[in-house]
């Protein structure tokens, strides 16, 4: 049975999502939706994260409390535009450590071309959150993540801004283990690739490179 798909309606994330897609909305503003969806995703996606009881002592009494049980998080960001979560999402949870998946897609083939890995060597222990804003062919999900379990990793969770119907099919049956937020499932996508209606090129937006 494939993972869950999960859609954060949320009033907030919904607003921002739709001046982030306006054509007019300028890098800076990108940028910086980019950063606060990404916060509020994270809030999302880490909703069921076990908690454990801690024993302290508050300036009044002892009590038991609740903390986040077993090892920090491991943010993953997919090269270039998963990095635009990253500020967002370390906000909230400051300690997690930071994994890098660089991908990019050939412009001829859509095919992921992998060209940098770097992350914590105890991915097994851990909760894995990959980050990329736009899951269209889900050619560069499905290798990150493949390269991620080939590391040990066993838990882990995609994170996006907008995702295709396509690529949702894709990534569900290469990594049926693997739950997906997103902030909306647009139409379809076009012959190059592209989300429709979508928001354009996710890397060249956040960092004025059109
Ligand atoms: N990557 C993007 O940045 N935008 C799309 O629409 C598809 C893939």
């Amino acid at each position: 049975m494939n993972a869950t798909v999960t859609v954060v309606d949320h009033p907030l994330v919904q607003h921002k999502l739709t001046v982030m897609r306006d054509r007019d909305c300028s890098t800076k503003g990108f940028r910086q939706l980019l950063n606060e969806i990404g916060m509020l995703l994270a809030y999302e996606v880490t909703r069921d994260l076990p908690l454990e009881p801690v024993s302290i002592e508050t300036p009044v009494a002892r009590m038991e409390a609740q903390r986040i049980q077993g090892k920090k998080l491991v943010l993953a960001p997919i090269l270039r535009a998963g990095v635009g979560f990253l500020d967002g999402m370390l906000s909230l949870v400051p300690s997690a450590r930071v994994a890098h998946v660089g991908i990019y897609r050939d412009p001829e083939t859509l095919e992921a071309v992998e060209y940098y890995f770097k992350a914590p060597s105890d991915l097994a222990d851990r909760t894995v959150l990959v980050l990329d804003p736009m899951l269209a062919t889900a050619n560069s999900a499905v290798s990150a993540i493949g390269q991620l379990k080939k590391r040990g990793a066993r838990d882990l969770r995609f994170v996006c801004l907008l995702a295709a119907p396509e690529g949702i099919a894709r990534l569900q049956s290469a990594h049926p283990d693997v739950p997906i937020w997103t902030a909306a499932i647009d139409s379809h996508l076009n012959d190059h690739g592209y989300i429709v209606p979508g928001l354009g090129d996710a890397g060249d937006r956040m960092y004025g490179t059109r």
